[in-house]
């Protein structure tokens, strides 16, 4: 499993393909129904100060005009600095503010990069190893039939180990020994949707059977499961066993709380009280609670729903094309035999969808909350942070192009131990939405704009009649504060060793351009954004990363500075930048996605969408954040074919990594195959753990 492929330098130029910078097209229907080729779904003259200018002036003349810096006040009374990107040098080389923590950071890391690969298999360092801990279909109970590919059910695949996995969260058991623990825990998973092309032999996407959706359903939401790593062995194992083994579904109830639970647009015919709700869709990133609950993100739900025409409340119908819903039969057709997916029967249900989702893995009777304070939107992830009062923030992206950051910041304050207390924090407090500014003198500031309704423009007359209203249209509310659009916000999380907040924005094919890839309405040619000093590249193929310092580097704060850490790309493109570093020593690196740290602060890079922009597998990238190595991004892992690399999680001694393989032979087909991992047969989403052989430092990475 190590070191398959042929070494090639790291300093080769890799092709550019990919008509959208993302992944390949199959990827694009199942993950998100192709939303990257439909129209761009944030049609808000929410303009940047450059639009405003770029708009008044005539829109290219203006920008080919060199018109150097004009300093323009802005709605809200923020100062913006304009520049003319075109007469500047790309990429704007940024410097990140100074901080006083920063000298805490990292040390030298301890491997020798791989080459990036196309290799079917898991790569890993020289002195590494990696070892399946569990696949798609693997039994989580005693009396759980062995998986069949041929021979699936529903009822089999709800005990059994779910498709696509991709959040991972170790949690040890018992959740008090969380610092010192790390050889028994629960592993939490997310399964974020099905690729039935590559689960069922014959599979016609005009007519998907019954029996088909119904395992699609039960092979969608997470899964809970013990796992152990004995003593003397480096690789962890499950426990089928396990009293605490759990899964979730696209079918388990759920409980709708918090602002805008009850509220008329969250009732159904199925559910008048509009407070309970069935699964979890489209289960991407996520994040722990410092009292011990996962949080699980509802990314893509669009895709689920159908027919869009037969929503009779033109209200309603707005609100849904915001967020990327749309006419005529769904993608996966499960309206056929579902009908809350049928929007003409139920147009209510997508409202129960888009939500941070609550779970106690410790409780095996926990009904899973939607949290609904959390905003309703396309959430890539949700991850938490401790203010210097205690109360909990936690950091929001909505996977969208042109669309925003956000923070949630508990009204309530979590204490140890507080059992009661700490249950409920996430029902009240204050979601925020980002927006990034350059003041007169260049520095990189920034606001979080409070979505409160009552306060600036979130008013009856502007169509919020409530807070609930502000929560179930959140891209819709944020349209009206000037948040600023963003490159596809992915995963954001903060720094346990220097307090910066890391944010992936992923990329976006349409920034600059036109809106061609839009099916909607082919005179619907509307040009989109330019760059900006947050989003420095049009059209961005390949990704970047913004590192943010909260004022006082209190997670409460309503203020920040910011600065771009990385722009992402083969290191010979003069438009990446590494945090200042020496590009002909950096791996190349593309569609940032998942994060994670290891207890030294070193930034840990997932990525999503490799194959289709820079032609290599998916990877995981170690990048360290302070000192002389600051910005040297280094490939520490590669998936097989055609699959994304997601987690990543390490256990809290970093001496076990987990990668989840998300949809290995992707782009592939049963009868053509691209990929035969894990197992020389039909490729399986897995989870493996990462270890290292190598004598010495028993760390990853050291
Ligand atoms: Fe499911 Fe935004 O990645
Ligand atoms: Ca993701
Ligand atoms: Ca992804």
């Amino acid at each position: 499993m190590t070191n398959t492929a042929p070494r090639r330098s790291l300093r080769t130029s890799l092709p550019m393909v990919g008509a959208t910078g993302t992944g390949s097209h199959k990827t694009c229907t199942y993950k998100c129904g192709d939303d990257c080729f439909r129209d761009v779904p944030n049609t808000s003259s929410n303009e940047t100060f450059e639009e405003v200018v770029a708009r008044a002036v005539s829109r290219r003349g203006f920008l080919k005009a060199g018109m150097a810096s004009v300093v323009v006040l802005g709605a809200g009374g923020t100062f913006g600095s304009l520049r003319d990107a075109s007469a500047q040098p790309l990429p704007p080389v940024l410097e990140p503010p100074s901080d006083p923590l920063r000298a805490a950071g990292a040390k030298t890391l301890g491997f020798t990069p791989i080459e990036p690969t196309t290799a079917d298999a898991v790569v890993v360092p020289d002195g590494y190893d990696s070892r399946v801990l569990i696949r798609w279909g693997d039994p989580l109970f005693p009396n759980t039939p062995q998986f069949r590919f041929d021979r699936q059910t529903a009822a089999k695949q709800a005990e059994q180990f779910g498709y696509n996995c991709d959040y991972v969260a170790f949690m040890p058991l018992p959740w008090s020994s969380r610092f010192t623990n790390s050889s028994r825990g629960l592993l939490w998973v997310n399964h974020e949707y099905t690729n039935p092309e590559l689960m069922f032999t014959g599979y016609d996407p005009d007519n998907p059977s019954r029996a088909q959706v119904d395992i699609e359903l039960a092979a969608h939401g997470a899964a809970i499961v013990e796992i152990r790593r004995p003593r003397g062995e480096r690789w962890f194992s499950y426990r089928r066993r396990s009293s605490y083994n759990r899964r979730l579904t696209a079918q388990s109830p759920m409980l709708l709380t918090g602002p805008a639970a009850g509220d008329p647009l969250l009732q159904t015919g199925d559910d008048p009280t509009g407070t309970q709700v069935l699964g979890t869709l489209n289960n991407c990133a996520g994040g722990v609670t410092p009292w011990g609950t996962v949080l699980t993100a509802e990314e893509n739900f669009n895709q689920y729903f159908g027919k869009l025409e037969d929503v009779s409340d033109a209200r309603v119908s707005a609100w849904h094309a915001r967020y990327g819903l749309a006419e005529g039969e769904s993608g996966r057709k499960w309206e056929r035999y579902y009908p809350r997916f049928d929007l003409g029967v139920e147009p209510h249900e997508p409202f129960r969808h888009g939500w941070i989702v609550e779970v106690d893995p410790y409780d095996p009777e926990y009904v899973p909350r939607k949290r609904t304070a959390l905003g309703r939107f396309k959430h890539e992830g949700a991850t938490t942070s401790l203010a210097a009062d205690s109360r909990v923030t936690c950091y929001l992206g909505d996977d969208e192009r042109f669309d925003y950051v956000y923070k949630f910041v508990t009204a309530g304050r979590f204490v140890e131990g507080d059992t009661a207390g700490n249950a409920d924090l996430l029902d009240e407090g204050t979601l925020y939405v980002a927006r990034f500014d350059v003041d007169p003198v260049g520095n990189r500031v920034g606001t979080w704009i409070p979505m409160i309704h009552g306060e600036g423009a979130l008013t009856a007359d502007n169509g919020f009649a409530s807070q609930a209203e502000v929560l179930v249209n959140t891209r819709g509310a944020a349209d009206l504060l000037g948040a600023t659009k963003m490159d596809r916000p992915e995963d954001i999380e903060r720094n346990p060793v220097n307090g910066g907040v890391y944010i992936n924005l992923t990329n976006n094919s349409s920034r600059g351009g036109v809106d061609d890839g839009g099916t909607a309405d082919p005179n619907d040619d509307r040009f989109f954004p330019q760059e900006d000093a947050a989003n420095p590249r049009a059209p961005n193929r390949y990704g970047h990363v913004i590192e943010l310092f909260e004022e006082g580097n209190d997670a409460a704060a309503t203020r920040f500075t910011w600065g771009i850490f990385l722009l992402c790309g083969t290191p010979d493109d003069p438009t990446t930048y590494f945090a200042g570093f020496d590009k002909s020593q950096v791996s190349p690196i593309s569609s940032p996605d998942n994060i994670a740290f290891d207890q030294q602060g070193n930034l840990l890079l997932a990525t999503d969408g490799q194959p289709g922009s820079i032609g290599v597998n998916d990877a995981f990238h170690f990048v360290p954040i302070s000192g002389p190595e600051r910005g040297h991004v280094q490939q520490f892992l590669s998936v097989p074919v055609g699959a994304e690399a997601c987690g990543p999680e390490f256990t809290p001694d970093d001496q076990t990594l987990f990668c989840a393989v998300q949809h290995p032979g992707d782009d592939g087909s049963l009868e053509q195959p691209v990929s035969t991992w894990p197992d020389g047969a039909e490729p399986r989403p897995s989870v493996v753990s990462v270890f290292k052989t190598a004598p010495g430092d028993p760390r990853i990475g050291a």
